[in-house]
């Protein structure tokens, strides 16, 4: 029987619509390609709305010493050297216009009492760097590209999913998806294609992400034969909801500790000095007297020669710390810690951090300017993706480009709060100019063979007719066995046994996702939605976990218990994950070397420590 799709046809096809697709999407629409934008959600609706403390860019408005220079160096030495150092030099040198831009554009943030952009601290930027708009930055970025993409005109295509990319041999031709909503197909003949579609938290049980966040763009990438890099480095925010169940994982912005947040355990003790590393202890305040000078310098807006608090160092390291306080039996009632802003006037708690405000206040009943949160980590952020050419954001597939979480190489093996904010705005940039070069310079228009088309829709329709098998298996109940496999053997503390048992447990959940099936139509069918999902999760989620188990050193985000300093060695090589046939391809690849003139910022000495 003959399936109907409905087609449509652009130079450039952004698949994604946060942040980074947006921009992507803007640039290209810019450049004059006629841009169709896909977005698995309604428009406006993105995970960057979480990255809620900031945007970093080193605008110097508040700690005038900031310039790209020190972002740059701060960026590196917080993702541990791994970054492509190309991109983190991009990153930094351009985060300042585009934020200014976003600023032109209308984005309304805090302001200096002289009426610059207000910037507060995060961990691991060594000045105040984070442009922000109280603990609302995702949600009034994604507004305001949202405004200015539709005054660019270009072609939105919402509840819209996309399962397979094309290609007329090496390059990439189209893509083919459907709609959420009505189960209608529908075929994209593309130029070129942006991915843009965020991370992989839904691989996890505890997780700041919400259902969109499936590794669509990780898996039609390796599909098509994009590399996958550094999947290990798998970033736990150190401060997600504990309580009640219903919300545990979601958010608790970093602002809250950029406003002087202090975390304590079920004893008082304000334990983050017992964890930082030794190479950074001199950063941070050695007394609760001198973290409190910090804040209120901070608040008042004045210079101090104080050292932050403790609370402030990087991600990885508070994550750790908080974990091993609670499994060590120093937790919080509900499995986490105390964090506490609650000392500080009540009225600016309000006004810096409104959602935390309603977010405790709406779902766990409580007062934040009254007692402390209950904390803990959550899954937030996978550094790894999708290998890009850092000027360009292409992929080794012609045609195809990644930017945003999805591509990797940015953030090396921890990335900085408030770099993703910039990160998707900076590449996002780059990636809709590169695609318009590409299509540019492309002669003919790529072609899409009716085979493929006929291949991608057998395989959305096989979850049907494996209905009425005995051996069905439920989507939920896959997706569920799976997120226990990932939380319990390749989580924040990882060592070789786990993350073999991990391995082969993945491997035999590969045969149930073959049998997932689901009954009834394809209107609004979210069990049909899973099946397709799966398959881009397992992608991910088996080379988050082949890839940790080949790094046999601790570093940044990956933690191994077997493996507990850093190697100079190892550090000198990506890992790269491939398609092979029916076989994931694992590869150690040389990191790209950074020039002489940006080696001088690193005269440390090598260390083994993670940290
Ligand atoms: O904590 C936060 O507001 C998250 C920021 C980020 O992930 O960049």
């Amino acid at each position: 029987m003959m399936t109907n799709y409905e087609t449509h046809e652009h130079d450039v096809l952004v698949i994604g619509a946060g942040g980074a697709g947006l921009r992507a999407a803007i640039e290209a629409s810019a450049q004059g390609m006629n841009v169709g934008l896909v977005c698995k959600s309604l428009l406006g609706k993105a995970h960057t709305v979480m990255a809620e403390g900031g945007v970093a860019a080193a605008l110097g408005n508040v700690d005038p010493e900031d310039n790209w220079e020190v972002h740059f160096q701060d960026t590196m030495n917080g993702g541990k050297m791994m970054n492509n150092w190309r991109m983190a030099q991009l990153h930094a040198q351009e985060a300042p216009d585009r934020v200014r831009e976003l600023q032109e554009w209308g984005a309304v943030f805090d302001r200096t009492n002289k009426g610059a952009i207000l910037q507060r601290a995060f961990g691991g930027h060594k000045y105040k760097r984070l442009c922000h708009v109280g603990d609302r930055t995702g949600l009034e970025m994604i507004r305001t590209l949202q405004d200015q993409g539709v005054h660019r005109g270009f072609a939105v295509y919402m509840e819209c999913a996309i399962t397979k990319l094309f290609k007329d041999g090496d390059r990439v031709s189209g893509a083919f998806g459907y709609y959420r909503e009505d189960g209608r197909y529908v075929l994209f003949k593309a130029k070129a294609i942006v991915l843009a579609t965020g991370g992989v938290g839904k691989a996890f049980t505890v997780t700041s992400n919400s259902w969109e966040y499936t590794a669509d763009g990780q898996g039609l990438a390796y599909d098509a034969g994009a590399d996958l890099i550094d999947m290990e480095f798998v970033q736990f925010h150190p401060t997600g909801m504990v309580w009640p169940p219903g919300v545990r994982g979601i958010l608790v912005t970093e602002g809250v500790r950029g406003e002087g947040g202090i975390l304590t355990n079920k004893e008082g003790k304000r334990f983050m000095r017992d964890y930082l590393p030794e190479s950074t202890k001199d950063l941070f305040s050695a007394d609760d007297e001198e973290s409190k000078r910090w804040v209120d310098a901070a608040i008042a807006g004045v210079k101090t020669n104080d050292r932050r608090p403790p609370e402030l160092s990087t991600r990885d390291n508070v994550a750790r710390a908080i974990y091993t306080e609670v499994k060590e039996g120093r937790g919080s009632p509900h499995g986490g810690v105390f964090l506490d802003i609650s000392y500080q006037d009540a009225a600016r708690v309000r006004k810096k951090l409104p959602s935390m405000y309603h977010q405790f206040k709406d779902l766990a009943d409580v007062d934040i300017t009254a007692g402390p949160m209950e904390v803990g980590p959550t899954m937030h952020y996978i550094m790894g993706g999708i290998r890009v050419d850092a000027d360009s954001q292409m992929s080794r597939v012609p045609g195809l480009f990644a930017a945003g979480e999805c591509s990797g190489g940015m953030h090396g093996a921890n990335r900085l709060g408030g770099n993703s904010l910039s990160d998707l705005i900076v590449f996002g940039r780059l990636a809709g100019l590169g695609a318009a070069e590409y299509v540019r310079k492309l002669g003919a228009a790529p072609s899409i063979d009716n085979n493929d088309v006929t291949a991608a829709i057998d395989e959305m329709e096989e979850p049907f007719k494996r209905a009425s098998n005995a051996d069905m298996k439920n989507p939920y109940d896959v997706q569920k066995t799976l997120n226990q496999i990932m939380s319990t053997y390749v989580g924040i503390f990882r060592n070789k046994e786990d993350l073999e048992t991990g391995i082969a447990k993945l491997q035999e959940l590969k045969a149930d996702v073959q049998r997932v099936g689901t009954k009834g139509s394809k209107v609004y069918n979210p069990g049909w939605h899973m099946c397709r999902d799966l398959k881009n999760m397992l992608i991910a989620s088996e080379a988050i976990a082949r890839s940790a188990l080949s790094r046999e050193e601790s570093r940044g985000a990956h933690s191994r218990t077997d493996f507990e300093n850093l190697s100079p060695e190892l550090g000198k090589f990506n890992t790269a994950i491939s398609k092979d046939g029916d076989s994931m391809k694992l590869e150690k690849t040389p990191c790209p070397e950074m020039p002489e003139e940006l080696k001088k910022f690193f005269v440390k000495k090598e260390t083994t420590h993670n940290g």
